[in-house]
């Protein structure tokens, strides 16, 4: 009793909760997951992979007969993939009493086989390998692709030749960038559609595996009093924002070739703005979620130049540290254009949402790190309490923010009267505070989502029409911005970003928040 009573009161996950929460059927005893993690020597991999499905298998999330396998051309035992990712693992909430014991648990299921990504040979002897702990078993395969985009479609060919030889299900993970432009990125999709079928792709975004994002729908959908001011008739602007607090270190050579605007905007900020202005799906089914959201996307204007503002961070001396500029990266040539800030207007076309902003901005080397969902409601008709506020109307209407990160939060700014004999109003906020509400620390994106895609749950995955229409929006204007060599506005590392971004919100009345 003492131990479910300190369980409780430490909100541990319990199995049967990860079970409701993934609608995992553990009845599926005779049946087998082989996870391979294709680019398993990478940053990613360490970073994020591993630690996630070592969560997972923490909380009980995961089948009772699982493998997981790194592939890579790196030449390494076992025992040294295994030392190199326990590294990376940790336990989520400190001091729990069987961690360590859990961690040599996780090891001992994770192996290496050392392979081309484009040889048929090697991947066949993955295949023995993976059979061989399958033991006769259903076998179900999952493959993360966490490589860089031009191996995709050999490591897919492999892989799903390999594959052929399982009785169960075989999916593949799939990294962005998806692409550069739409006609690369159906390239892409041609390619990998010469071995897949669209079911067995999940192209991860990872936002879209945030709790808050997740939760927006929930916002939405279940509380009566926001749905119905979800439109044009309440809402003023809606700013999607993304911000670093530190430039491209170490990744500057990827970076360089895609610049803010493919990196952040087109998928992540773009997957908010879908699912924060579609229409109310049928249903939670994932085909009902995706039409809806495709129905968004074909409903925008694709981004125009005037509406856009693109920068770049320049070197910046704070007392005794000089921060570097973009181009200080050495695998960044110094004449770069590529912009690691932008802010867009963009519009959508619907009834709903007909003349209002939805303003993004993303930037690395900025003054702070936070990506948040700001709603600026308008101003109340005929407000009885106008002089109240003196000139700064706009400074009093009630605005909606959803911090995604960090110290993710839910507030509403409302106008309150200060407590006194007067008649003084000041702005509070109703404040849902994460830290504060809940005990349980929220789990990383790449946990829900590997744990989906074992599931074979799409939703919180990007479907093909999708990315299509998602590249529509965004490829007259990188093209544009390419062609014309459009010189980025420089602001200094630690900044606000450019200036440019404030007269871009300016025209179309907007403070950023
Ligand atoms: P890495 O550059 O670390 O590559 C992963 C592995 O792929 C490497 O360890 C290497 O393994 C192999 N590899 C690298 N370059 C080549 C090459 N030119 N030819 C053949 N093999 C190569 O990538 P990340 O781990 O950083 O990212 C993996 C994927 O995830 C990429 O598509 C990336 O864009 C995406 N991504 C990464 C993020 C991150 O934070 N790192 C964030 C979001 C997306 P070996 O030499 O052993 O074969
Ligand atoms: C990745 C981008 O998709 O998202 C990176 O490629 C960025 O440039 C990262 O730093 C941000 O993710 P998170 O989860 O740390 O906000």
């Amino acid at each position: 009793y003492m131990k479910k009573l300190k369980d409780e009161l430490l909100s541990i996950p319990t199995s049967d909760e990860c079970k409701d929460a993934a609608g995992f059927d553990n009845n599926e005893k005779e049946s087998t997951v082989s996870i391979t993690v294709v680019g398993a020597s990478g940053d990613l991999a360490k970073k994020k992979i591993f630690p996630a499905l070592f969560a997972l298998y923490y909380e009980d999330c995961l089948p009772k007969h699982f493998t997981v396998f790194g592939y890579a051309r790196s030449k390494m035992s076992d025992g040294e993939l295994r030392n190199m990712v326990s590294k990376t693992l940790t336990c989520r909430i400190d001091k729990r009493e069987n961690c360590s014991e859990k961690m040599e648990q996780f090891l001992k299921r994770c192996f290496f086989h050392s392979g081309q990504y484009d040889s048929l040979d090697n991947f066949a002897e993955l295949d023995k390998k993976l059979k061989e702990h399958e033991g006769g078993r259903i076998s179900n395969r999952l493959f993360y692709l966490s490589v860089p985009p031009n191996i995709f479609i050999d490591a897919v060919r492999c892989a799903s030749s390999s594959a052929s030889s399982a009785n169960g299900w075989t999916r593949v993970i799939v990294e962005k960038p998806f692409g550069r432009d739409s006609e690369s990125s159906t390239a892409l999709t041609r390619g990998l559609k010469q071995y897949l079928v669209e079911d067995q792709i999940f192209r991860i975004d990872h936002y879209l595996g945030k709790e808050l994002v997740e939760n927006l729908s929930v916002l939405r959908f279940s509380n009566l009093i926001f749905e119905p001011l979800w439109s044009r008739q309440y809402i003023r602007n809606v700013q999607l924002i993304f911000s670093e607090d530190f430039g491209t270190e170490g990744r500057g050579g990827y970076f360089n070739n895609y610049g803010i605007i493919r990196d952040i905007m087109q998928n992540h900020l773009l997957q908010i703005l879908a699912l924060f202005a579609m229409e109310t799906p049928v249903s939670l089914d994932a085909e009902d979620i995706r039409n809806e959201k495709v129905k968004v996307l074909r409903s925008m204007k694709p981004l125009q130049l005037g509406n856009v503002v693109i920068g770049q961070y320049k070197s910046h001396t704070k007392g005794e540290i000089t921060y570097p500029a973009y181009t200080d990266d050495k695998t960044v040539p110094k004449d770069s254009l590529t912009p690691t800030f932008a802010a867009a207007a963009l519009f959508i076309d619907n009834a709903r949402w007909d003349g209002v902003p939805f303003l993004m901005k993303a930037g690395k080397a900025l003054h702070n790190k936070r990506a948040e969902i700001r709603v600026q409601f308008r101003h109340v008709p005929g407000n009885l309490y106008k002089r109240n506020f003196g000139t700064d109307l706009d400074g009093a209407t009630n605005e909606l923010v959803i911090r995604v990160q960090p110290d993710e939060a839910i507030y509403l700014k409302i106008n309150n009267k200060v407590p006194g004999l007067g008649m003084r109003l000041d702005r509070s906020n109703l404040n849902l505070h994460y830290a504060a509400r809940y005990a349980k620390e929220i789990p990383d994106a790449y946990e829900r989502l590997l744990l989906d895609a074992i599931e074979g749950e799409r939703r919180l995955f990007i479907r093909s029409d999708e990315l299509d229409a998602a590249w529509e929006l965004f490829t007259p204007l990188l093209k544009e911005l390419e062609e014309k060599k459009i010189i980025p506005e420089y602001y200094p590392y630690g900044s606000r970003g450019p200036v440019g971004a404030h007269y871009l919100a300016a025209r179309y009345n907007v403070r950023w928040g």
